[in-house]
């Protein structure tokens, strides 16, 4: 008895041999290398680790820790609060933190006087981390922006230019003071021109030749981020950003910042965002000798919440592989929101 499915099947096939050991005469089988779990691991180019993460905290100065709306699964973290997710996250084997401050509105001045307040939040945090955990290594943003009535990196002028050279001198004071607080690396985030010279003399002067600098290099001007600005409630109150941070339409431009930032003595650059970015990050990676580290910033952590909310990604692997991606890519270390949880998963 045939069936209707086998008749229609010879009808129009004439039937397939047996297989055989060698039906095609390939040079080449890639697959060998990928026929067992020990053979990938063998083969395996790029290793993800606790120690290559960053994790970016958001901090404010009250009593408790918020859920932050514009962020789902990221907390405004009182001083307790942080110290606490601090000695959690080093007991999982991280051992870099960035802190962000979500600066109270009356302190808040065109001339972002709080950054250098040698008792404001972020330096009474850096000394409470230190006090805690001294093995973590606390990393300061250099940047006007959570501290300046104008929601800008830099000064603004009455016409509303961002003012270059004046916003150095007053990111020189923020990095001393964070260095005197017991930052181990600050790192600009402004993309003002000349600062990480500035900032390299004023450290020095004052002592601090061992603090390093990670310069945001190449800083785009990005959609990504507007969810950390709802964090901190640190968008520019008038214009955007695009006078200082580039264009996303261009990498031979951040061959340049990244010239000019090592020349002027960073001692790490920075790619940000990551994931679309990963070509500069590459670029980068492959023309010059210093460390690149990438940020995977808010928009890019909150389209893969998001998603996994939904239930339409598998939230654990799509995370490790887009870590895994970015440092793939050249990055040494990356900074992600996912840090903590990412060092929980790869514990086990
Ligand atoms: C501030 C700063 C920003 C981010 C890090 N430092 C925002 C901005 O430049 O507007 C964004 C990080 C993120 O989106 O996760 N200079």
């Amino acid at each position: 008895m045939v069936s209707r499915r086998d008749a229609v099947f010879s009808a129009q096939h004439t039937p397939l041999p047996a297989p055989t050991r060698q039906m095609l005469d390939l040079p080449q089988r890639p697959r060998r290398n990928r026929k067992s779990a020990a053979l990938r691991g063998l083969c395996r180019e790029t290793r993800l680790s606790t120690e290559s993460l960053i994790y970016p905290l958001f901090i404010h100065d009250g009593e408790r820790d918020e859920e932050i709306a514009s962020m789902p699964g990221c907390r405004r973290w009182s001083l307790p609060g942080l110290t606490t997710e601090v000695a959690e996250a080093a007991a999982l084997g991280l051992r870099s933190v960035v802190l962000f401050p979500a600066t109270d509105e009356r302190l808040k001045t065109p001339g972002a006087e709080e950054s250098y307040n040698d008792d404001g939040l972020v330096q009474r945090a850096i000394r409470a981390i230190k006090a805690a955990t001294p093995e973590v290594t606390v990393i300061t943003d250099v940047a006007l922006d959570p501290y300046n009535s104008d929601g800008h990196d830099g000064l603004v002028a009455a016409d509303g230019r961002i003012l270059n050279d004046e916003s150095v001198e007053v990111l020189c004071q923020q990095a001393l003071s964070q260095a005197r607080a017991g930052a181990d690396i600050v790192a600009p985030s402004d993309m003002m021109d000349g600062r990480v010279a500035a900032i390299r003399e004023a450290l020095d002067d004052d002592g601090f030749d061992e603090v390093s600098i990670l310069a945001y290099t190449a800083k785009y001007a990005s959609a990504y981020y507007g969810p950390f600005r709802g964090a901190l409630d640190s968008a520019p109150k008038a214009g955007d950003k695009k006078t200082y941070q580039m264009d996303p339409a261009n990498s031979r431009e951040a061959l340049r910042e990244a010239a000019l930032d090592a020349d002027e003595g960073a001692d790490m650059l920075m790619v940000k965002p990551a994931g679309p970015y990963l070509d500069i990050v590459a670029l980068l990676a492959a023309e010059f000798d210093l460390p690149i580290a990438a940020y995977q910033v808010s928009g890019e952590y909150l389209m893969i919440q998001s998603a996994a909310a939904a239930g339409w990604i598998d939230r654990e692997k799509v995370v490790l592989e887009s870590l895994l991606g970015i440092h793939r890519a050249g990055a040494s270390a990356v900074l992600t929101y996912f840090a903590k949880e990412a060092a929980g998963w790869l514990q086990r």
